[in-house]
């Protein structure tokens, strides 16, 4: 993939955050996400690629959202695969609160998983643990093995959870080990990324979220170094059925190298709100706003904070 395409990516969430964040706090989650649904299609629509979504969020709640299987770019070339979840954290946003993000993923085409937007087990883990972890094994032996390659008491591990009722009887199994909780009303991407920044204090992600989202914190923890299993958990004999015809076994465990295909992948994140890892759109004097994200690449690691300031006033860069 070309570098000026990591450029292009994080126009894109930039962009798509600045016109989300004038529904903050207004209550209304899916005007919000439809304006960073449009945002993000317009822009890439505008793009030298040969685009294709694969995974995309908001079937599940009938959202506003890049549909699975949508084309867009001005082609001819590159063939791509994109991940999308225009607005992540659409209650956040709604509500004012910390971590809403606008949030996409980009490799070339048949390297990110395509599948349908359902619920997807997850376990996620930085660098210093990668390769030590099995969405297999039982919640107790996967904290024991991220307290030894991290040589933490199993009681000093932070394990970031969604505060859900389904949570319930892993987040007993989590206490019962002596771990420490970190209960989130949403946002499972930042915390799937947070376990790659040590500054965060966050070991392990575990449980259940959306599996775009999944797609897409795996992609930024193959550019992090870091890792995450998957496993889809259709709800009804159709979701199983879909899963089939998009060639995938509901049961089967889904790795890095299912999810993310080689390291040819860009992340592109930026934040809407404020929150632990980027801090969220601002407006400035004399109609300036300012855009605080993150984009990486896999295949060089390169890891990039950027602050932009944005014109207003003038035509979008
Ligand atoms: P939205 O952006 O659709 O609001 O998703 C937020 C989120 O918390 C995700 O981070 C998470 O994967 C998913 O919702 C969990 O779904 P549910 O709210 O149904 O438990």
């Amino acid at each position: 993939m070309k570098h000026a395409l990591t450029l292009e990516m994080v126009r894109v969430t930039e962009l798509a955050a600045v016109n989300s964040a004038q529904w903050m706090g207004r209550g209304n989650k899916r005007e919000a996400d439809a304006a960073a649904t449009s945002t993000m299609r317009k822009l890439l629509d505008a793009i030298p690629i040969e685009g294709t979504v694969v995974i995309g969020e908001g079937e599940m709640d009938d959202a506003p959202m890049l549909h699975i299987g949508e084309r867009l770019g001005l082609g001819p070339a590159p063939a791509v695969d994109i991940a999308a979840d225009p607005l992540e954290g659409t209650n956040l946003l709604a509500r004012g609160s910390a971590n809403a993000l606008c949030v996409i993923a980009l490799g070339p085409a048949g390297t990110l998983l395509h599948a349908p937007d359902m619920y997807m087990q997850k376990i996620a883990v930085g660098p210093s643990c990668r390769g030590r972890i099995d969405i297999r094994q039982p919640v107790t032996e996967n904290l024991h093995a991220v307290a030894r390659a991290t040589s933490k008491d199993p009681s000093e591990i932070v394990v970031a959870i969604l505060d859900r009722p389904r949570h319930e009887e892993m987040i007993s199994q989590i206490r019962q080990t002596g771990a420490r909780i970190k209960l989130i009303s949403d946002g499972d991407i930042v915390a799937a990324l947070s376990t790659a920044f040590e500054q965060f204090g966050v070991d392990i992600l575990l449980g259940t979220g959306g599996s775009p989202e999944g797609v897409l914190a795996a992609a930024a923890l193959k550019c992090l170094g870091g890792e995450l299993q998957g496993r889809l958990l259709p709800s009804s004999e159709e979701q199983r059925q879909r899963c089939y015809r998009m060639g995938l076994d509901p049961g089967q465990v889904l790795s890095m190298e299912d999810l993310v295909v080689g390291d040819d992948v860009i992340f592109a994140a930026t934040g809407v709100t404020d929150g632990e890892l980027l801090r969220g759109v601002r407006s400035t004097a004399n109609r300036g706003v300012r855009t605080h994200s993150l984009v990486m690449e896999a295949k060089t690691g390169t890891v990039r904070f950027i602050e932009t300031l944005h014109d207003t006033s003038r035509p979008s860069a």
